[in-house]
């Protein structure tokens, strides 16, 4: 493992991560003493830096200006400007409004809103009451992916511990705002974390995609306005609040504002999070990691998980915030950078990732049902050494009848990696269709891939 220069070092940026290391931070006591709820109280009560009470309460309006201001951005993929999500929400339009917390984390390699939620739920539970105050919702829902039976216990504890200090329930903090926070539990679909998908899953129907329009922002939550935010995007609230958008702005670059959190996996020395302004490069996170594990040498990598396409080491400086990947050819998504080495297979890697896109492809449209069943099978006989050269055409047609032709963004996602390792190892597929490579896949696999 090598050592991270001084200045490399200097790029970690710990806001949203800054109280991880702190013992028993998911506890309200230990929240408090590390400034937790001073952004609620400031917003609430007109405390300046959260003591006291010597200044009005912020307007409702004044907190999506300074969200807008921020430059804040999506935490979920999309990098959708948040003030603007929430600055669509009508008001005065006598229906209630809702805060739903996208906390299904399903994108393969993404791990940072789960850490989030074990070692600081207090800060989602407190950007959840500010968020909600401002778009002047009085119920909220966190719905939290089934498996991660941990993170959710963890948030109900944090939800229950700040409904006993006052900070959620009926007149918050005096101020006659009421909010209830309900922590919902899917039950381990990818595709409930597309946001309408989610919306019906939480009203009880099978999580599937809604047609657009009509919006969330007016017909959201039993149909009603409903802003759908990630769990990385309401916990930045309470630090914009306290911080002030300038210092928030003086992060990042230009257009991508802010500090981000990049899980980094596979062929590394030190896997995990690193929180970084946006704008941090590839080269930059892997020597915070440690470097390369001994033997490997970077080959391929995803900067935004499994539904972003793959970049090599020719893209080891490119910025990685929204605007820089987009100019690589590839998506920031979750700043799930996933590092593969020249002992990986790209067309096996996208193989194990088209058998998750198949898997959880929810077959309400033709293009991403039917499009991934065939192109898993042609895979399957690829990587059994019975491919033709005419299945590399038959893979790219296929993708050209998925990508923008698919109800929603999953049948993108799932051709991403199809493409790209087209694109940059061609040459890889050949040697198995040539007979260079020996075959990773055994006949058995061929059942129904003719
Ligand atoms: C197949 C699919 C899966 C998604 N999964 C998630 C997810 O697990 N978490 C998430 O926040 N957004 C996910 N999204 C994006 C959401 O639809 C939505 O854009 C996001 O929750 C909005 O929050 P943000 O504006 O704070 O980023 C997914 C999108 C698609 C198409
Ligand atoms: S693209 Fe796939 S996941 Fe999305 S609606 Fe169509 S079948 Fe369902």
């Amino acid at each position: 493992m090598t050592q991270p220069r001084p200045e490399t070092l200097q790029k970690l940026t710990p806001v949203l991560t800054k109280r991880w290391l702190s013992p028993d931070a998911w506890k309200i006591d230990v929240y408090q003493q590390l400034d937790g709820y001073a952004a609620l109280r400031k917003v609430l009560t007109g405390a300046p830096d959260g003591r006291g009470r010597d200044a009005d309460p912020v307007h409702p309006d004044d907190l999506i200006k300074l969200i807008k201001d921020s430059g804040l951005r999506g935490r979920g993929g999309a990098g959708f400007p948040t003030g603007l999500k929430w600055g669509f929400i009508p008001q005065g339009d006598g229906k209630p409004h809702y805060l739903v917390v996208n906390a299904d984390e399903g994108e393969p390699g993404t791990c940072k809103d789960l850490p989030l939620m074990m070692y600081d739920p207090h800060s989602l539970v407190e950007g959840v009451i500010i968020a909600s105050y401002a778009i002047r919702a009085s119920r909220a829902f966190i719905y939290i992916r089934g498996e991660a039976v941990h993170a959710a216990r963890r948030l109900r504890n944090a939800v229950d511990e700040a409904y006993r200090a006052g900070y959620l329930g009926k007149d918050i903090l005096g101020s006659g705002f009421d909010l209830d926070l309900v922590v919902h539990s899917g039950a381990g679909a990818y595709i409930c974390g597309e946001e309408t998908a989610l919306l019906d899953s939480l009203e009880g129907f099978r999580g599937q995609p809604r047609l657009r329009p009509p919006f969330p922002a007016t017909h959201g939550l039993y149909a009603c306005p409903t802003v759908v935010n990630n769990v990385g995007t309401i916990s930045s609230v309470p630090y914009i609040v306290l911080g002030g958008a300038a210092w928030w702005k003086s992060m990042g670059t230009e257009k991508s504002s802010g500090p981000m959190i990049y899980s980094l996996s596979g062929r590394i020395a030190n896997p995990g999070q690193y929180e970084c302004s946006m704008g941090i490069t590839l080269r930059e996170l892997i020597e915070l990691a440690g470097g390369m594990q001994p033997g490997h040498e970077l080959r391929f990598w995803t900067p935004g998980g499994s539904s972003t396409p793959l970049l090599t080491a020719e893209h080891l400086d490119v910025p990685l915030d929204f605007e820089g990947v987009a100019g690589a050819g590839s998506i920031l998504g979750t700043t799930a950078t996933q590092i593969f080495s020249d002992q990986d297979c790209p067309v096996y890697a996208t193989y194990r990732w088209l058998e998750f896109y198949h898997h959880e492809s929810c077959g309400k449209c033709t293009p991403c049902r039917e499009g991934n069943y065939w192109m898993v099978r042609v895979f399957r006989r690829i990587l059994a050494g019975q491919g033709t050269h005419e299945d590399l055409d038959t893979l790219l047609d296929t993708c050209d009848n998925i990508l923008g032709r698919s109800f929603c963004g999953l049948g993108d996602g799932a051709t991403s990696s199809v493409t790209s390792s087209l694109k940059y190892f061609k040459q890889d597929y050949l040697d198995y269709i040539e007979g260079r490579t020996a075959p990773k896949l055994s006949e058995k696999a061929l059942v129904g891939a003719h």
